[in-house]
């Protein structure tokens, strides 16, 4: 596990600004496809809002100067809590799409998971950064055997966790691609897909409880269940094996409106009851904002559009400068609330907001 540091001071990331860039640097309907959400996106709106219904009640006199970042998920070591989340398409926001965002998450020191709907082969990621702590997200396909496949070579390839993700057994209905029209541009490689598919395997048949004991022997890695919102979801999957379940309303792009992670968070980890790790996303933008997840529970946060504008506007270095911001944001918060670990992170250390 890495040593405790000295918390860096806060570099200013201004994510709104590299939104503003992202938008005009892209084509109006592949920004709004990153962008969007489903429906009226209320849970879109609501994700960030439910982080920052909490308020800090910082610990003085501890003697705390220095942070331990670092800490392992499902056995791996990480030099922080705040990984990847999967997103499709890479290809659309930069010429190298996964093999920069590989490489700056690499360079963060977080976890990357790849996406099945990923524009470059789960082979070729892996080849970037071999050494660097990867999972693979993985969607059904049409074909059973293809989707088998996949999970295998994901074991081969290195992957050192396979993600089911739960909460897209139908697309969700998204407004602004609808008005678009929006299509992937020709030439966009599906690159883990057999044929070229639709939008995120759009015609996926849904996972089923089973599936988590399956797929876990046939890649030979601990499944993590993205998607969930409910405690009683969690404890069914951890009873079928699942090693980490992901509380996730997929960035606002499912069901709408639905719970804010935030509020489903710490009823998945109380149902859970440290049999299994939890972790968390939707709307984590800034240092507090992973500091409340890590208080309701969770062991690691994930981010989706914060990379995408990372990725749009500075290639792998505007991954890793993303990601290492709202890690120095982590780390320097941690100090003035006296924390010393990010593994060790007490509930009473926030308290609900008024
Ligand atoms: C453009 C886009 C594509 C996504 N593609 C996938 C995907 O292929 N697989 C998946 O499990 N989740 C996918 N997600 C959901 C993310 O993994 C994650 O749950 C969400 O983005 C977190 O919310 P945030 O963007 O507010 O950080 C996608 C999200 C976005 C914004």
């Amino acid at each position: 596990m890495a040593d405790a540091v000295p918390a860096p001071t806060a570099p200013f990331l201004d994510l709104e600004a590299l939104e503003a860039r992202a938008r005009e640097l892209l084509p109006a309907p592949v920004f709004d496809y990153y962008a969007g959400g489903a429906e009226r996106e209320i849970t879109l709106t609501e994700a960030t809002r439910a982080w920052r219904a909490w308020r800090l009640r910082p610990r003085v006199l501890r003697g705390v100067s220095t942070v331990r970042l670092g800490t392992t998920l499902l056995g791996t070591e990480v030099g922080t809590p705040v990984g990847v989340a999967p997103w499709a398409y890479q290809g659309m926001a930069h010429e190298d799409g996964e093999l920069a965002t590989a490489r700056g998450a690499a360079a963060a020191g977080a976890l990357m998971t790849v996406s099945t709907s990923a524009s470059t082969s789960l082979a070729d990621v892996a080849a970037v950064e071999p050494d660097a702590p990867r999972w693979f997200q993985l969607y059904r396909l049409h074909s059973p055997a293809h989707t088998g496949d996949l999970a295998r070579r994901a074991g081969d390839a290195g992957y050192r966790a396979l993600v089911l993700t739960a909460d897209l057994p139908v697309l969700g209905r998204r407004l602004r691609d609808i008005a678009h029209d929006f299509a992937l541009p020709a030439g966009l490689p599906l690159a883990n897909h057999p044929v070229a598919g639709t939008v995120e395997a759009a015609d996926s048949p849904a996972w089923t409880l089973d599936d988590i004991e399956r797929f876990a022997g046939l890649s030979g890695l601990p499944v993590v269940v993205k998607g969930l919102l409910r405690g009683d979801d969690a404890v069914r999957c951890v009873e079928a094996g699942a090693a980490a379940v992901w509380v996730s309303a997929h960035g606002g792009r499912q069901a709408d409106p639905v719970v804010a992670s935030a509020a489903a968070l710490p009823e998945v980890a109380e149902a859970v009851r440290g049999e299994a790790e939890v972790y968390a996303d939707g709307g984590i933008r800034s240092g507090s904002d992973v500091l409340t997840a890590l208080a309701l529970g969770a062991r690691a946060v994930f981010v989706g559009r914060p990379a995408i504008w990372g990725l749009a506007t500075g290639g792998d270095d505007g991954v890793r400068g993303v990601l290492a911001g709202i890690t120095a944001e982590l780390a320097h918060t941690m100090v003035l609330c006296g924390l010393d670990d990010v593994g060790a992170v007490p509930r009473d250390t926030i308290a609900p907001a008024g």
